[in-house]
């Protein structure tokens, strides 16, 4: 059996518009959407433009818009669309270089805007220092320590894909990665503390839905909302 596999291609500044390309896929039990991409790839044709790597839900760059939901291809399998047909577009809200491969530079910017690193002030240690944690200020921190950045949140939300300058949940819970980090230091609540950051957010919770690797960037969000407000009435409290 096969599958229909719709794919969105588009070469800007060459083509007018994106156009969907049909192919017939195999149908195999086992096959990831990734994999029905590399099947046309290496078997239907070869000018096909996609990222991937690990194909296991660990690199993040596998992220696609199947039948209207963000999701990583290749963790969604072919069977699940029941007879088809499946259709592949780029990920909403990020400008397309070519047919799958959007651009992310404003994403990395945004993540670097967070000071994404144990900052440690006034201390000169050894690199060899060692900076002990409890279990429980680990799992302060550890769910958004497990973010892959395959940008599927952002995707999904109303908020930046009106709004593309929104900080946006993924760099928010990057923020918040850090700031829940007993050996951190930093703070970022210039960053945070903005109508494009956190004020930003309407609470629809669509980031939360669609992560893959079940992070809560929703409620980190309306979290740090609490410690900015507080910091307007107890201007020493910083987390
Ligand atoms: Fe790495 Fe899908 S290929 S997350």
């Amino acid at each position: 059996a096969t599958i229909r596999v719709e794919v969105a291609r588009y070469r800007p500044g060459e083509d007018e518009e994106p156009v969907f390309q049909g192919y017939d896929v195999p149908l195999m039990p086992d096959w990831a959407v990734l994999d029905g991409l590399n099947h046309i790839k290496d078997q239907l044709d070869g000018s096909l433009s996609y990222r991937w790597s690990c194909r296991m839900g660990v690199c993040g760059s596998c992220g696609m818009t199947v039948n209207g939901e963000p999701r990583l291809t290749c963790g969604t399998f072919l069977t699940e669309f029941g007879a088809g047909p499946i259709r592949i577009e780029p990920l909403k809200g990020f400008p397309v270089i070519r047919d799958l491969v959007v651009d992310i530079d404003g994403f990395l910017a945004k993540l670097s805007s967070v000071r994404p690193w144990l900052v440690r002030e006034g201390e000169e240690l050894p690199l060899s220092a060692e900076y002990a944690q409890t279990p429980e200020q680990l799992e302060a921190y550890k769910q958004y320590s497990m973010c892959i950045n395959c940008l599927l949140c952002y995707s999904a939300c109303p908020v930046y894909v009106l709004d593309p300058d929104f900080l946006g949940p993924a760099a928010i819970a990057l923020a918040q990665r850090y700031n829940l980090d007993s050996r951190d230091m930093g703070d970022r609540f210039d960053v945070l503390n903005q109508e494009d950051a956190v004020w930003g957010c309407t609470f629809v919770g669509e980031c939360t839905r669609v992560c893959p690797k079940h992070v809560d960037p929703a409620e980190a969000i309306q979290r740090y909302k609490v410690t900015a407000a507080l910091r307007s009435v107890l201007p020493w409290s910083r987390r």
